[in-house]
């Protein structure tokens, strides 16, 4: 298993457990984490599963490569910075237990 927590943009804390090999969107919606949508079933074609990455993970989840879908689709979410990604495209496993994301206020 490995542990995630979603923190909300009024600081709460949402920690989660899931198999290793799903994603980070699928642990937000099968534990109910409010403000992770993943309206497209995670095709990486809606972008409201925009997570922002803690800076301390950064490294280990990685950055957004430039012209990837994943960025291309980024821009047209709402408040992204450098440590945007999709929780549809962060695959888990161990290296990232105890991985630390922070949900935006508004996916739209
Ligand atoms: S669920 Fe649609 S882009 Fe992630």
């Amino acid at each position: 298993m490995v542990k995630v927590t979603f923190v909300a943009h009024d600081g709460r804390r949402f920690p989660v457990e899931i198999a290793s090999g799903m994603t980070a969107r699928e642990a937000a919606l099968f534990n109910d984490v409010p403000g992770i949508d993943g309206d497209c079933g995670g095709q990486c074609a809606c972008a409201t599963c925009h997570v922002h990455v803690d800076p301390t993970w950064i490294d280990r989840v990685g950055c957004l490569s430039d012209g990837s879908m994943e960025a291309d689709l980024l821009q047209f979410a709402e408040g992204t910075t450098e440590e945007s990604r999709l929780a549809c495209q962060i695959t888990l496993d161990d290296r990232l237990d105890g991985l630390l994301l922070h949900v935006p206020e508004q996916q739209y």
